[in-house]
């Protein structure tokens, strides 16, 4: 079959490389893919968010399988194109990737079915959000309402913050209309484990556990960035936590949705804390995680395509997905200067000297036969190992035979300080 994946990250390269070890697949498309995904892929210069140009594609090219990974273009409706044209997608259709794409949406779902999440309410009128906060505690957490390239959460330490972050979202128009509506959230604390799940509606089927570390340098210093490694499995999920979570927040998820008329198929993605009073719901998201996949394909051995057409055909229940028992790292090697200003277009040397080790591309491009830096996550270096401290020793291995200019990687992923 011929299969087209949507998107072009480390997240998209670990969904093709699992993807073209189906044998039932002889041709994958990415769109727009980049210089690692090139490797096992045809790499086609649409935007992922290129509704119409995608579906001409895909009808042009007869794909039987459309994957797509990233959250706008599912919140934008890509799925509810294919799927008109009759082309057979994977991914959530819009009204059921509202679930990422509005968190008042989401916030308002937990609400009414009582599934555990950080208090709230929500605002479009800065001078109310600005009175509630004066009234309120502190630090206090300030997200807007749409997507925000994963930037439109601010913690306020105080009132001064709390207020700058209500002005430059409602008025401000920082994050444009994604912001034009703030939820404003009680403050939880706690570690966060990050559970992915396969689900048709009916049936959930959580994949293994991972945690990211979401800042800049060692010892979660430094800025927020888009994330800077992964682990799987967590050390804080164990069966207990993963039956109280498929209690209180898969299944009555999964039911939510399907009561409000918008089933979700796909992949749901559960940001959760574990906080001292029993695991909470961060976030939604509506698709794979970027860099969680990295970590928690490698550990799946069932045929991701088969997943997926279950998934599709609403027969999840049928199928037994199984997992390796070890574990998995991945580390982020970065353009120095990332997450603000960074250059790009530098070779990266020793692609080729890794041994048994995967190196998932984020931000690279083919230039002149060379790989060379384009973003600032640059690549995920993936290992596994039969537990996380043989997973992080060849991980790091591979790290130190892989170069490029001004690049960096923190030293300390896969190990967090409440572990
Ligand atoms: P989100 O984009 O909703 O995942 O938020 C980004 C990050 O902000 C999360 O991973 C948490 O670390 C933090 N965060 C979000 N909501 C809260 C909350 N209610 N309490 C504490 N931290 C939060
Ligand atoms: N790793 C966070 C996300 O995929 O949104």
């Amino acid at each position: 079959m011929k299969v087209l994946v949507v998107g072009g990250g480390g997240r998209e390269h670990a969904i093709v490389w699992k993807i073209a070890q189906s044998p039932k697949v002889e041709k994958i498309y990415c769109a727009p893919g980049n210089g690692g995904i090139a490797e096992l892929a045809e790499c086609v210069d649409i935007g992922a968010t290129d509704i119409d140009a995608m579906v001409k594609f895909a009808k042009e090219k007869a794909v039987d399988l459309v994957m797509v990974a990233p959250d706008d273009p599912l919140v934008l409706g890509m799925v509810d194109a294919m799927e008109k044209e009759g082309i057979s997608t994977f991914g959530p259709q819009a009204n059921a990737a509202v679930i990422e794409g509005s968190k008042a949406f989401s916030k308002e779902l937990m609400k009414k079915y009582n599934i555990p999440t950080a208090g709230y309410e929500v605002f479009t009128d800065s001078e109310a959000a600005i009175e509630y906060v004066k009234n309120g505690t502190f630090p206090t957490v300030i997200k807007a309402d749409g997507l925000a390239l994963g930037k439109g959460v601010i913690i306020a330490q105080n009132f001064k913050e709390a207020e700058e972050a209500i002005c430059d979202m409602i008025d401000g128009g920082k994050f444009g209309k994604s912001g034009s509506r703030v939820v404003i959230e009680e403050f939880l604390t706690g570690p966060e484990v990050s559970v992915l799940a396969f689900t048709d509606g009916k049936t959930v089927k959580p994949m293994v556990s991972a945690q990211d570390h979401k800042r800049a340098y060692d010892n979660d210093e430094g800025l927020n960035t888009g994330g800077m490694g992964t682990f799987s499995p967590s050390r804080l999920y164990d069966d207990a936590k993963a039956k109280e979570c498929m209690e209180n927040i898969f299944l009555p998820t999964i039911k939510a949705m399907t009561e409000e008329g918008r089933p979700f198929k796909g992949v749901l993605y559960f940001g959760l804390m574990m906080t001292p009073n029993g695991v909470k719901v961060i976030e939604y998201n509506c698709r794979f995680g970027d860099p969680e996949t990295q970590v928690v394909l490698p550990r799946l051995k069932t045929d991701l395509v088969e997943i997926m057409e279950a998934v599709i055909d609403e027969r999840l229940d049928e199928i037994e997905i199984e997992w390796e028992d070890n574990a998995a790292v991945c580390v982020v090697m970065a353009s120095g200067g990332y997450p603000v200003e960074y250059k790009k277009g530098y070779e990266i040397f020793g692609l080729d000297n890794v041994g048994d080790l995967t190196v998932f591309h984020a931000g690279t491009a083919l230039k002149d036969g060379k790989i060379v830096t384009n973003g600032g996550r640059v690549l995920g270096v993936t290992a596994v190992g039969k537990d996380l401290d043989e997973a992080i020793k060849n991980a790091y291995d591979g790290v130190g035979k892989i170069s490029f200019k001004d690049e960096f990687h923190r030293s300390d992923i896969g190990v967090k300080k409440y572990n």
